[in-house]
């Protein structure tokens, strides 16, 4: 039986994952493959979880170069997480002629044209399907199942900790600190939440399933970013009222006006099927010219889960000889005929507090009717706070910077009302 051997950088949650499932399920891989696919290898400083892991003491290395040189070594895992030393890693592993499989999305989103060209260079393989979504098969799915479409968008809740927050905030009224507490109190969320909470994570993995989607390059520099940090209970209880869940999407749109791609918090009719996506779950809606609409749901994040890809590329990699790399040309830098939309069209929610007077309500409708946006529904309390009144006003599709400038207008209403939040609504 053919061998093949794999060295694991990194034996934190997902590496000691992986191997345990790569141990465990190694007869299985052997009957069901006919490869006997073997650790040969591990590099991790803190010796003690290897041995814990049941890793025998001359499998651990001591540098990347060690690993490099073993003949034994036929597939890198890196799962260190981080920019370096994991680029620098994977580069001597591609180098050496080791195939390498990652997990790792920010080294891969900001670095992927670097590592792919040296991959294909040395003719071996580079797999990422666990650097989005977990153990969800999304990018297997874009590159094999889904080919024959033309991709039209990718929708997705690619942020496991930004969902627990949110379906926290909307189950319990707890406000974004209190949930954020309660998410790294169960591990969801690291000490320093940045990554996730601002969206820097969800552009990372938007930038990699959209470049593969759309068939060009989107760097992550190209995505609207906007976290979710300003999210509070008062626009998540009015959102239910209007029939709206608050959830963090990551958008990608092909259209005829250009690429459209986006991360905010967004309003999102509790009857679409993300909107049943809730704690630390993920999904990824698409919708291709043939096949319509699919949704893959499951697991982001997380020892197993995560497991479960890199194994699936380790497999994916052992048994075919040749390599996929990306269906488009992978440079740094978008292709310069790759048109972007930034004034996309959306319809939005604004929650403004307005003074309790005649002629109030038309002035904000004038004001809104004077930016091309035309009134959905429409909201207005009895009394709130400071003696203002909350207004909730969703809208029609309009152009992103019609709203701009229709906030700017409020707001400068001579203090008749001010816009307190802007909640861009998926319709
Ligand atoms: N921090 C990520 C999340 C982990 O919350 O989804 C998986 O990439």
């Amino acid at each position: 039986m053919r061998k093949v051997g794999v060295a694991i950088l990194g034996l934190g949650v997902v590496g000691g994952g992986t191997y345990k499932i790569l141990t465990e399920h190694r007869e299985m891989y052997q009957k069901a493959h006919g490869v006997d696919i073997t650790v040969e290898a591990v590099l991790e400083l803190r010796k003690e979880r290897a041995l814990a892991l049941g890793v025998e003491e001359s499998r651990i290395a001591s540098s990347i170069a060690e690993i490099c040189s073993n003949p034994d070594v036929d597939i890198v895992v890196e799962v260190m997480g981080g920019v370096e030393p994991a680029k620098t890693f994977v580069l001597a592993a591609l180098n050496a002629g080791k195939s390498v499989v990652t997990s790792n999305k920010e080294m891969f989103c900001k670095y992927s044209y670097e590592l792919e060209k040296v991959a294909k260079h040395n003719r071996v393989g580079l797999y990422y399907e666990a650097t989005c979504v977990g153990g969800v098969p999304v990018i297997r799915a874009l590159l094999d199942n889904l080919q024959g479409n033309v991709i039209t968008s990718l929708v997705g809740i690619v942020n496991g900790t930004t969902n627990y927050i949110l379906s926290k905030m909307s189950n319990s009224g707890a406000d974004y600190g209190e949930a954020l507490k309660e998410a790294q109190r169960l591990g969801y969320a690291e000490a320093n939440p940045t990554a996730d909470v601002e969206g820097y994570d969800a552009t990372y993995k938007l930038s990699i399933l959209s470049s593969l989607a759309f068939h060009t390059k989107i760097p992550y520099t190209k995505i609207y970013r906007e976290g979710i940090t300003n999210a509070t209970p008062t626009d998540i209880a009015y959102g239910k009222q209007l029939g709206y869940c608050l959830k963090l999407l990551a958008i990608g749109k092909n259209t005829e006006r250009g690429i459209e791609v986006r991360v905010h918090p967004t309003f999102i009719r509790t009857s679409h099927p993300l909107a049943s996506v809730n704690d630390s779950y993920n999904a990824v809606y698409i919708t291709g010219d043939s096949v319509e609409d699919v949704m893959l749901y499951g697991r982001g994040a997380g020892a197993a889960p995560t497991g479960s890809a890199i194994v699936g590329d380790i497999i994916y990699c052992a048994t075919h000889v040749q390599h996929n790399y990306s269906t488009f040309e992978n440079t740094e830098k978008a292709n310069p005929s790759t048109k972007f939309v930034t004034n996309f069209e959306s319809a939005y929610y604004i929650r403004l507090a307005a003074e309790d007077r005649a002629g109030v309500l038309s002035k904000i409708t004038s004001v809104l009717g004077r930016n091309s946006i035309s009134v959905a529904q429409i909201i207005q309390e009895e009394s709130g706070e400071d003696g203002k009144v909350p207004i909730i006003v969703v809208t029609h599709v309009t152009h992103e910077h019609n709203i701009t400038k229709a906030v700017q207008d409020i707001n400068a209403t001579s203090a008749c009302a001010s816009v307190v939040s802007v909640i861009r609504v998926y319709d």
